[in-house]
């Protein structure tokens, strides 16, 4: 069946670029974006415009993040990433593409400069004008004392989440290294996404188009199942979690 065809494919790889999407966390406790009670079901986005422009919007923002706050504070490694840390460790894999924002990949066992976040990480803030960086405890604090969320005191510009937000540019050293990785790899999972938001849904046809098979495992289809060399509609946990290895 499937599980036994990935593991093939696992061993005879030489290098594997998983990409994760929010589906590889649901395990952890942390609700993706498109599911049944997932975070665009219950909320609209708000976009980058919106967040410059408006203080009610930044104020609604920052309310939703320490709303989430004890979620992503409990949240621990799953099967899903024990296991593409395991294989990390016997060097199959160089680095982990994430849509995610959590840090559970950095929690599970990945170095840090092989994360490669495309939409940022939720776990601090930064300045959108200077860039510095701020802690959510500060930012928690301002906003508590103030009543609003808060400017950054270097240069008065807004303070954000360390994400990006729909209307906000993709950071370019991590679409870079992103590419690369696509390009130069042999297997390419895709792990827990709906492959919706773009450009990050082009990296599974990029590596594709670069040689590499493409694995897709997702308890849904997705719009690039019929271009994949293997499709598991199967839980994350239960394919990867005879992977796992400690
Ligand atoms: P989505 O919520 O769009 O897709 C998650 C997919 O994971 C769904 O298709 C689920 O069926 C699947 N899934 C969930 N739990 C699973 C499990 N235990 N086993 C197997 N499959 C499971 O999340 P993403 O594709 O990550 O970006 O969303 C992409 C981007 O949209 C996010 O990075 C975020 C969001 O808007 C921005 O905010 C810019
Ligand atoms: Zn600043």
């Amino acid at each position: 069946d499937g599980v036994n065809r990935l593991g093939d494919m696992i061993a005879a790889a030489r290098v594997i670029v998983p990409f994760t999407g929010a589906g590889i966390s649901t395990e952890a406790g942390i609700p993706d974006f498109r599911s049944p009670g997932g975070l665009w079901t219950r909320n609209r986005p708000i976009h980058f415009e919106e967040f410059v422009a408006s203080q009610d919007a930044r104020d609604e923002a920052w309310r939703r993040r320490f709303a989430m706050q004890e979620t992503f504070a409990a949240a621990r490694p799953g099967r899903g990433h024990r296991a593409l840390a395991s294989l990390y460790r016997a060097g199959k894999i160089p680095a982990v593409i994430t849509q995610n924002i959590d840090n559970l990949h950095q929690e599970s066992g990945f170095a840090a400069d092989h994360v490669i976040e495309l939409h940022g990480n939720t776990t601090y803030a930064r300045c959108i004008g200077c860039g510095q960086r701020y802690e959510l405890g500060w930012v928690q604090e301002r906003f508590a004392a103030d009543g609003a969320a808060p400017d950054c005191p270097a240069c008065a510009e807004p303070v954000k989440t360390a994400t990006v937000s729909f209307g906000q540019a993709m950071p370019e050293n991590e679409m870079q290294r992103a590419t690369e990785l696509a390009q130069h790899c042999d297997l390419f999972i895709a792990i827990g996404s709906s492959l919706v938001v773009w450009p990050a849904a082009g990296f599974p046809l990029m590596a594709r188009q670069a040689g590499a098979r493409l694995v897709i495992i997702n308890r849904e289809p997705t719009d690039q199942d019929d271009v994949a060399d293997l499709v598991v509609h199967q839980d994350i946990g239960e394919v990867l979690g005879p992977f796992v290895r400690n």
